[in-house]
């Protein structure tokens, strides 16, 4: 297994996976790693840009942005790119799974910061970071 990612790696330019490192590397082209790289800065400023609402007690545009951002309503955002530029293609399932997951907890964070109620929103925001962790923790793409 290891010999064919490392044969395979081999065509792909630049791309090198630590040997000392727990998390399952996942090859997938340039294109898709850049489009997987620019959706996580993306994520990160909606996670600053969420937390600096709820500080600020303004629930609704925290709602906003998580649904926008990161809710079911942010799925399918490589849909019409070809297919080397599409992450999910190169996903095993359960990586797959964590993400379906951070879209639904985004939209579950969504409707619960819309009630105004800010430390069930600090908990439905955690089941969030947690699905960024989940995934962080168990896979790499370099
Ligand atoms: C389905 C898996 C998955 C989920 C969910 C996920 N990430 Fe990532 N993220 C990755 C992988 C894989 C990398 C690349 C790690 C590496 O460098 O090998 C990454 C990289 C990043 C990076 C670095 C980007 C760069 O420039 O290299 C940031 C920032 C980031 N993620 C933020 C987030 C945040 C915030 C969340 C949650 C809101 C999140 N991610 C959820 C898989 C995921």
């Amino acid at each position: 297994m290891r010999r064919a990612l490392l044969a395979f790696a081999a065509v792909l330019p630049g791309l090198t996976f630590a040997a000392d490192d727990a998390r399952q590397p996942i090859v997938m082209p340039q294109e898709a790693r850049a489009e997987m790289r620019a959706e996580m800065l993306d994520f990160q400023t909606a996670l600053h840009q969420i937390i600096e609402a709820l500080a600020a007690g303004r629930h609704a545009e925290a709602a906003e942005v998580a649904e926008r951002t990161m809710g079911i309503s942010a799925m399918g955002r490589h849909r019409n790119a070809p297919a080397n530029a599409r992450p999910g293609m190169f996903m095993p399932n359960e990586m797959h799974a964590i993400a379906r997951g951070l879209h639904a907890s985004a939209s579950d964070f969504a409707r619960t910061a819309r009630t105004g109620e800010t430390n069930k929103a600090l908990e439905a925001l955690a089941t969030v970071t947690g699905a960024c962790v989940a995934c962080h923790r168990s896979y790499r793409i370099q």
